[in-house]
């Protein structure tokens, strides 16, 4: 068990890549809290955990919204003592409404930025007081590979998630000194509910998994190795990296 005593908020951990996460830090020894939006799907993966004998808090949080991440901070808090790791995951991609610059809503960028960006700011803002108290941390942005590439018909989403590389940097370069560790993942094409849509056109499935060399989509459980180390205390010295699982997609 690599994360034995250690305690995980793990936000959007109701479906795809947040509950892959959140279920397999469980199986390292985590105490994992579920900030999710959606109650049913983040109750659910509570109960997988805790069926697992895990420990896990379920708490209902839009990450854009600062009262709900502060409460859902102090319930984790309450609950467990300590916050060691802060995955920050959730995220929205609004397909068909998101496109190009000049036809694009305020409302849908607005709210693009508000929970791909400042969800995740705002998540770290109230859990960074207790890692620096404990003088340790990890942080995991889940970034993706738009925030560095040109994707057409994406602006608020690829903007946004360039936005969590320079987040990602900022925050490293001044946590740094006080042991608190900022990292990215940079998943590739993951088969998740955020997609799921566009992976069932057989046409564009096809087209994403050419895109990869390694001739598959990922799945949520490909994330899961790498963030367990950024969470570790294997990777003490993994600083402001931003870390591909994405099978060679940006290798090519
Ligand atoms: N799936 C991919 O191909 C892919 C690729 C690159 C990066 N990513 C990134 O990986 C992360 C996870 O993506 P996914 O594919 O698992 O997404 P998903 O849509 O399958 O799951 C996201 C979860 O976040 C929750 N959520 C959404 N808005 C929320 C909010 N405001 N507050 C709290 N919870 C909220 C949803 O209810 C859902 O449970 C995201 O940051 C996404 O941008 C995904």
């Amino acid at each position: 068990m690599r994360l034995k005593g250690k305690v995980a908020v793990v936000t959007g951990a109701g479906a795809g890549i947040g509950q892959a996460v959140a279920l397999r830090f469980a199986r390292e020894g985590a105490g994992v809290v579920v900030a999710e939006i959606d109650s049913g799907n983040g109750q659910a993966t509570v109960e997988a955990i805790q069926r697992s004998e895990g420990a896990a808090l379920f708490a209902r949080a839009d990450v854009s919204d600062e009262n709900d991440v502060k409460a859902m901070v102090t319930a984790a808090s309450n609950c467990f003592g300590r916050i060691d790791i802060l995955f920050n995951n959730a995220a929205i991609l609004l397909h068909g409404r998101d496109t190009r610059a000049h036809e694009l809503s305020t409302e849908v960028w607005d709210r693009t930025m508000a929970v791909n960006l400042g969800g995740y700011w705002l998540c770290s803002k109230y859990v960074i007081p207790h890692m620096l108290r404990q003088r340790q941390g990890s942080i995991i942005h889940v970034a993706s590979p738009t925030g560095m590439l040109g994707f057409a018909s994406l602006t608020a989403y690829s903007t946004s998630k360039g936005g969590v590389f320079a987040l990602t940097r900022a925050m490293a370069a001044d946590y740094a000194p006080e042991h608190i560790r900022v990292n990215a993942i940079v998943p590739g094409t993951i088969d998740t509910p955020m997609n799921a849509a566009e992976l069932a056109n057989e046409e564009s499935r096809q087209r994403f998994i050419a895109m990869a060399p390694a001739g598959r989509l990922g799945i949520p459980e490909d994330i899961c190795g790498l963030a367990v180390f950024l969470a570790s205390d294997e990777s003490q010295y993994c600083v402001g990296g931003f870390y591909a699982v994405d099978g060679g997609q940006t290798a090519v």
